[in-house]
């Protein structure tokens, strides 16, 4: 009786705190080794980060992973014996996400109570940006539409936002393509794509970004696993599906390695239980499929495209899956460090400064990816974005959102203008 009622309460409390008790006794590491040294552990662990050498000096990289007490001891081993180098971060990640969370509530609390919509110190759910998209289209409706891309796994709505001043039918202009919220424990991503949509629809300094491209914006594209993410596992990454062999035990795919380009020649992206599963086959997420429909949609005039992710300060282009350049690597290039040098003009004093390169070179190998995928089907400036942690990775305090949705705005309208004078 007494055990009942203890586990009544243990389970109401676990429900309120968003499973952080799982996390209870987890360290953080910083752990620096060689590129094929850094990936091979990304097979067995949970990574939270890599970040290229050029910030440690030593020619290799760094990565942050998260190790259980049960498991610890074994990897701190590994690291060893390989001479890897390591110190600790953080002692108990259940205490930061505990911390996270009271930190959010608060600030909705205080926002609920100002009456507006969307303020940029706190993260919402699912339905309240699907709420906010529609609104603004209402609104808006002679620029906004929302479209109704698909459902996911579970059955959520996965909205994009398109952006034209002529209803998508003038076929001379250029086409930029932005998605957010594929890795589901990257918070940050989706206030800057909500963002990056206030910028363009509401205000009329960005008048000639606005008429002269047509954008479209996929703000939370895995509402599953970012749903799920706040109710029951801060630190899930990937979708919740279950239609791949060994869903049981490991549901999810790895949305950034589910796409159609150099998918399944990877063997640690083929084990459902590793954080970089590819899936059963290549586009057999739901969430996935919308993005491609979205960029297809407008294939002939895609000029950008970039996939918002946290974190690592980084524009990052193709090929990752084995680090030669594509034939425009030069370009691909020089918009990046006009977009990196609009961001940095604006970056608080002690964050890293953004780093413009190849992926595989500049961190490893990667297959499937959006960046890669997306180039591959033609268009000719894509990127994937890692936006700042600063010390926190991707559990950013929410006082910093409004930093990262503004100075990002800066390399978005930079990388709109470079599109304006060589794509229109
Ligand atoms: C590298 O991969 C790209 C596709 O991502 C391909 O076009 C290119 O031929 C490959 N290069 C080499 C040297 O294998």
């Amino acid at each position: 009786m007494t055990r009942l009622v203890i586990c009544v309460l243990l389970c109401v409390a676990s429900l309120v705190q968003g499973g952080h008790e799982k996390y209870e006794g987890h360290q953080l590491y910083r752990v620096a080794g060689l590129s094929e040294q850094i990936q091979a552990l990304e097979a067995h662990l949970d990574i939270l980060s890599a970040t290229p050498a050029a910030r440690s000096r030593s020619g290799k990289l760094e990565a942050v992973v998260r190790l259980s007490p049960e498991e610890k001891q074994q990897w701190l081993h590994y690291f060893d014996e390989r001479h890897m180098t390591y110190t600790k971060i953080a002692d108990n990640l259940a205490d930061i996400l505990r911390e996270e969370e009271a930190q959010i509530q608060k600030k909705k609390a205080s926002a609920r109570r100002s009456g507006k919509s969307i303020t940029w110190d706190t993260y919402y759910r699912h339905d309240e940006i699907n709420d906010y998209l529609d609104e603004l289209a209402e609104q808006n409706s002679d620029l906004v539409t929302v479209i109704n891309a698909g459902l996911s796994y579970e059955g959520r709505q996965i909205k994009y936002v398109r952006i034209s001043t002529t209803r998508f039918e003038n076929l001379r202009k250029p086409v930029i393509v932005i998605d957010a919220m594929v890795h589901a424990r990257e918070w940050v991503t989706t206030p800057v794509a909500i963002y990056i949509i206030n910028q363009l629809v509401l205000e009329a300094k960005n008048s000639a970004i606005v008429d002269g491209i047509d954008w479209i914006i996929i703000p939370l594209a895995n509402p599953d696993g970012y749903e799920y993410s706040i109710d029951e596992d801060r630190m899930w990454r990937k979708t919740r599906s279950k239609s791949h062999e060994g869903a049981d035990e490991c549901p999810g795919v790895d949305g950034n390695r589910n796409f159609d380009h150099y998918w399944g020649t990877r063997p640690d992206s083929a084990n459902p239980c590793s954080i970089i599963y590819e899936g059963p086959e290549a586009f057999s997420e739901p969430e996935i499929r919308v993005i491609r429909s979205a960029v297809m949609s407008n294939i002939e005039r895609a000029a950008l495209y970039i996939s918002l992710h946290s974190y690592g300060n980084m524009f990052l282009y193709a090929w990752g899956n084995n680090g030669t350049l594509p034939s425009n690597g030069l370009v691909l290039h020089l918009a990046g460090i006009n977009m990196a040098t609009a961001i940095d003009k604006l970056a608080l004093e002690h964050a890293d400064r953004y780093i413009v390169g190849n992926a595989a070179n500049v961190l490893y190998y990667t297959t499937g990816t959006s960046r890669d995928w997306t180039r591959a089907v033609g268009v000719p400036l894509t990127y994937t974005l890692e936006l700042p942690g600063y010390e926190y990775g991707f559990l950013v305090p929410s006082d910093y959102v409004e930093q990262i949705v503004k100075e990002t705005w800066a390399g978005i309208e930079a990388g709109a203008q470079y599109v304006l004078q060589n794509y229109s």
